[in-house]
Formats: C-alpha cells, sequence, structure tokens
C-alpha cells in the first residue's frame, strides 16, 4: 500500500489489529480508523494498538461499515484483509459507498488469503471483475507466504 506518512486510511474489519499496528507505524501526522462488528476483535486490536491510540494516529471502533458514521471524500486509502464484505448480497452498495468515502486520488486495496494458487488466481479474477464493475481501474499482485498460502491483492482507482 506504500503508506505515506500524512495517509488518512480507512480499514474495514480489522480482526485483532495486525494491520493496524503495520499502518500506524507508517503515519506521522496521518490517522488510521479501523473498523470491525465484532466486540471482541475491537477489543483486541485496541489492546494491541494502545500506543498509537495514545498517540492519536489510531482509532478503532465498533461498527459494521454498513452503518459506520465516517466522513466522505476523506480517506486516502482503505482496505480489507479477508473480509466477506465484498461477496455478500449488497457489496454493490458497499462498494458504491466505498467510492464516496476516499478523497480525491484514493485509492481502494482488497486483500485476501487463499490455501492454493488456484484459489488465489479465482480470488483475483473476481475481484477484478467486481472493482471494475463499479468504476474502478484495477491492477492486482500476490505473495506465497508460509504453507503455500498466496496472500492477493487487488488495487482499485476510481474512474469514473
Ligand atoms: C476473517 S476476519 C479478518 C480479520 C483481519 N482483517 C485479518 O486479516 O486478520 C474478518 C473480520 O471482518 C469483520 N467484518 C466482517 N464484515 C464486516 C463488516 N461489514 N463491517 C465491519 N467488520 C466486518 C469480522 O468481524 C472479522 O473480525
Amino acid at each position: 500500500m506504500a503508506v505515506a506518512p500524512d495517509d488518512q486510511v480507512l480499514e474495514i474489519g480489522c480482526g485483532r489489529g495486525a494491520a493496524v499496528s503495520l499502518v500506524a507505524g507508517q503515519l506521522t501526522t496521518g490517522r488510521i480508523v479501523a473498523i470491525d462488528r465484532a466486540t471482541t476483535m475491537v477489543r483486541l486490536a485496541t489492546e494491541r494498538n494502545l500506543s498509537h491510540i495514545d498517540a492519536g494516529r489510531a482509532e478503532i471502533r465498533r461498527a459494521g461499515f454498513e452503518s459506520a458514521d465516517l466522513p466522505t471524500g476523506h480517506f486516502t486509502k482503505i482496505f480489507a484483509v479477508n473480509v466477506s464484505l465484498f461477496w455478500l448480497g449488497d457489496a454493490a452498495q458497499q462498494i458504491a459507498r466505498m467510492r464516496s468515502l476516499l478523497a480525491p486520488g484514493g485509492r481502494l486495496y482488497v486483500f485476501g488469503e487463499r490455501p492454493t494458487e488456484a484459489h488465489a488466481t479465482a480470488n483475483l479474477t473476481a475481484t477484478e471483475l467486481l472493482l471494475e464493475t463499479h468504476g474502478f481501474a484495477t491492477t492486482t499482485s500476490s505473495a506465497t507466504r508460509g504453507q503455500g498460502r498466496v496472500l492477493t491483492c487487488v488495487t482499485g482507482t476510481p474512474i469514473r
């Protein structure tokens, strides 16, 4: 994601907050807002990121993306890792909302971890199609991790 020190980042479905730590560690004047609808995950992510929260670089909230109170046109980067939101019935509506939350020039990053190359390729293809259908230009990348698992990322830039 090439996080810049002044990025305004939104993570959807932060889970235990591992990515919050990585992103917040790159920020100076920027900030990450991370949401998760599960109370337990918010507690774990908060405990893990207390120093970033105290420094004003991170905010972790319990909220479902569908109803979260978030500023329009604000975020330079929005990302999610292994969040099923993209594959549910109202994905179109939620992706439109993500677009509206992006600042001009902002980007959406959809990460997914899959057990095999074949699963990863299928996931990349489906995610690309989804974002392109909703007005994003896409690029893809992937990396093999431990035990042959593949981490994929589709980056979306709004085009219209
Ligand atoms: C499989 S976990 C992944 C957690 C973390 N991103 C990771 O990679 O370790 C998916 C997380 O997304 C959250 N989640 C799923 N749909 C959500 C939504 N619509 N709004 C907010 N959080 C959501 C779940 O509560 C869960 O913590």
